[in-house]
């Protein structure tokens, strides 16, 4: 009886492997086409896994392209790029999640060598987590360079390429090789190219693969030239042929042709010093400056490679070792609908706190509704949440198979959770919108963006205090601020608000009236002008009387501004309510430029600094990061996102890793504390 219930209760073989080979090819769709991770590296081998184990079991259900025969593949139909055949294909490595399945490789490894005279030996580097590039040079010169695609026919994006930095057109020999390596975006430039994008209202990138990736498939060139790729060789196609004995060889090779490698390359025999250089590389890898998912374990002597062999997808002389996953499950306990300064109404998820990555988590960020829907994300869903590179955490998919049916989909709310009113849904934009001007919650976000450190740089302005000021109607909008000396004695029977931060707090506002016009400009809160823009459009006009009589064909001309931002800012300085808003501004000193004099934003200031450059790493003690940058280029310096020839100063704070490394072997660059910095300034 209970045999016949669980055949009636389980899928058949069939069924199983049949959506099984529809998840995973789901899966790779997304990962390998659309940059994006549905589900988490374990999660993916499982199911891979069991399909493998489902398919030996019962080959009658197995077809030929099964997704166990094949590396995931990029989708080349809708490419844009010319498609080039790998001459040998690009494959995938095999996972391992432990020393144990380290140990049970190297002894698979054995196995298939006849007569193993030495000890074997390993070589362990660093598994970069980017976008797989195959390089041809033709006597020295380079040729191609092509995506790994389906892993035997890639694109041809050699022009971009040719765009990155790092990967020279000429290697220091003429010699003619193929060379395989990752595309890497180093971390500081995903960071900030994320926060230009933020400014922009563009979607941010998920982390720094996708972001490689994407950029790598870019029509246009400069593009790339501006978004900083990197590029370390780990392979070169048919070592042997050239002479090398050892991986290890081949690897100093590509750098003394010039090609960059990761310059992690340990030496291992024993299984015991191998738990513990991957248990340092676990930890020493939050150092570097880009992006790793693991390691990667090659068998040193390539001429035992042929011996050991290959399967369709993998060679069987290397594997990859995956670092315990950044992602973990939670419970999602509800979500809240919150509504920002410009009235986007964004899904939070409450979660059941967890930890991850060494802080604890309770909300995450679900994007969209339309982000809610494709993942099928319910409340009282397991799900999946994870936190890429300084990210806030994501949501990134739920667990169907731990449903127990009480999960409810989520709601989508009519009307605004603050103000009640009804929302509106923009024409082709996935995104909810409250268009009360008077929501109270507008009206708070926009206070507190206009008081904010890179805006008006008012202090003493806690969100409490906003809120508490909006009860009271000491304030209805951002103009009211400079108002509120007339409620001083008031303000000083607040809670927590004593007779000196009152004065404080007004002393702020008198000060902030002399901040400089990109900063005035930026503090507006004009859709899409974030502090990038604000400082591009501060230069250009000099005044926001010049920048609100341009056209918006003058606005387009201006470098970094595209058919959105110009049209934002057009229609901003043609609506009734900001120009009444500037003018009341204006009546009470606020600097908005002038066309003559104020040339702060314009001239670069002259100063001790002048003709010298500055990088600063690790954590600083005494300084923000925007402070230290603002006096460096107060006294005329420039600040560089990354060490180069170009650099003279590095101030290092705690725990500087790659940065400081770079800049001892450079040899050039001056070292400097926080507080021999401070005596630089004052010399
Ligand atoms: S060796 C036959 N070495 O990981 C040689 N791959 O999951 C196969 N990867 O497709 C590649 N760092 O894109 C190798 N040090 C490294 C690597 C590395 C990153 C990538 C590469 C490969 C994928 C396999």
């Amino acid at each position: 009886m209970l045999k016949l219930f669980e055949i009636v209760e389980d899928k058949s073989p069939k069924d199983r492997i049949d959506e099984l080979r529809k998840d995973i090819e789901r899966y790779n769709y997304y990962y390998y086409t659309k940059n994006e991770s549905l589900v988490s590296d374990i999660e993916f081998d499982k199911l891979l896994k069991e399909l493998e184990e489902l398919e030996k079991k019962y080959p009658e259900y197995k077809i030929e392209n099964s997704p166990t025969n094949y590396v995931g593949a990029t989708s080349l139909k809708e490419s844009k790029f010319k498609k080039v055949v790998h001459k040998k294909p690009m494959l995938s490595l095999n996972n391992s999640y432990n020393i144990t399945d380290v140990i049970a490789f190297t002894e698979r490894v054995e196995k298939n060598i006849d007569s193993v005279q030495n000890e074997l030996e390993y070589v362990l580097e660093l598994k970069l987590d980017g976008a797989s590039i195959s390089v041809t040079y033709e006597n020295g010169e380079l040729l191609r360079a092509v995506t790994r695609g389906d892993g035997v026919e890639g694109e041809d994006v050699t022009e971009n390429i040719l765009a990155i930095e790092s990967i020279p057109n000429f290697l220091k020999e003429a010699v003619s090789l193929e060379v395989r390596g990752e595309i890497v975006l180093p971390l500081s430039r995903f960071k900030t190219l994320n926060e230009e994008r933020l400014e922009l209202g563009e979607e941010i990138f998920a982390n720094p693969r996708n972001a490689a990736s994407g950029t790598l498939r870019q029509i246009d060139s400069e593009i790339v030239k501006e978004r900083g790729l990197d590029a370390y060789f780990y392979f070169i196609v048919d070592a042997e042929q050239y002479g090398f004995k050892t991986h290890k060889e081949s690897l100093e090779y590509l750098e003394k042709i010039g090609l960059k490698t990761t310059g992690v390359a340990d030496l291992i025999t024993d299984m015991s010093i191998m738990e513990k250089r991957i248990a340092f590389w676990e930890a020493e890898k939050e150092n570097l400056d880009y992006e790793t998912d693991g390691l990667v374990i090659k068998l040193n002597d390539i001429t035992l490679w042929e011996e050991v062999g290959y399967t369709t997808k993998s060679p069987r002389w290397a594997i990859a070792y995956k670092f315990p996953a950044k992602q973990v499950t939670t419970e999602l306990l509800g979500i809240t609908w919150q509504v920002g300064r410009t009235g986007k109404v964004t899904p939070v998820a409450e979660l059941k706190e967890v930890e991850l990555s060494g802080s604890k988590v309770k909300r995450a960020s679900l994007h969209n509704m339309d982000e809610i829907i494709r993942k099928d994300i319910r409340v009282g869903d397991r799900v999946f949440i994870e936190k890429a590179a300084e990210i806030i955490p994501q949501v990134v998919s739920s667990v169907k198979e731990v449903r127990t049916g009480a999960e409810k989909e989520v709601v989508v709310p009519t009307n605004c959770p603050v103000c009640n009113s009804v929302l509106e849904k923009e024409d082709g934009l996935v995104d909810l919108k409250c268009v009360n001007p008077s929501c109270p919650a507008i009206i708070q976000g926009s206070i507190e963006y206009f008081v904010s450190r890179d805006a008006m740089n008012i202090s003493g302005f806690g969100s409490k205090i906003v809120e508490r000021m909006l009860q009271l109607h000491y304030i209805k909008d951002i103009t009211d601020i400079f108002e509120l000396h007339q409620h001083k004695d008031e303000l000083m029977t607040l809670d927590k608000m004593g007779e000196k931060s009152v004065e404080k707090l007004l002393g702020s506002i008198e000060k902030s009236k002399s901040r400089p016009y990109s900063k005035t400009l930026y503090a507006l809160g004009i859709p899409f002008v974030g502090k990038f823009l604000g400082d591009v459009l501060a230069k250009k006009s000099k005044s926001i009387d010049v920048l609100a009589s341009m056209s918006k064909e003058e606005l387009l001309e201006i470098d970094g501004v595209g058919e959105k931002v110009a049209e934002s800012v057009y229609n901003y300085f043609r609506d009734e309510k900001s120009l009444e808003i500037i003018q009341k501004l204006k009546s009470f000193g606020v600097n908005f430029g002038k066309v003559a004099e104020d040339k702060k934003d314009e001239v670069k200031v002259e100063g001790k600094f002048t003709g010298k450059t500055f990088l600063f790493t690790g954590k600083l003690q005494k300084f923000k990061r925007e402070e230290i940058k603002d006096l460096i280029e107060s006294l005329g310096g420039t600040n560089l996102s990354s060490v180069s020839k170009k650099l003279d100063y590095l101030i290092v704070g705690e725990d500087a890793g790659s940065k400081l490394k770079k800049a001892e072997e450079l040899g050039t660059v001056k070292i400097l504390t926080e507080d021999e910095f401070l005596e630089l300034t004052k010399e």
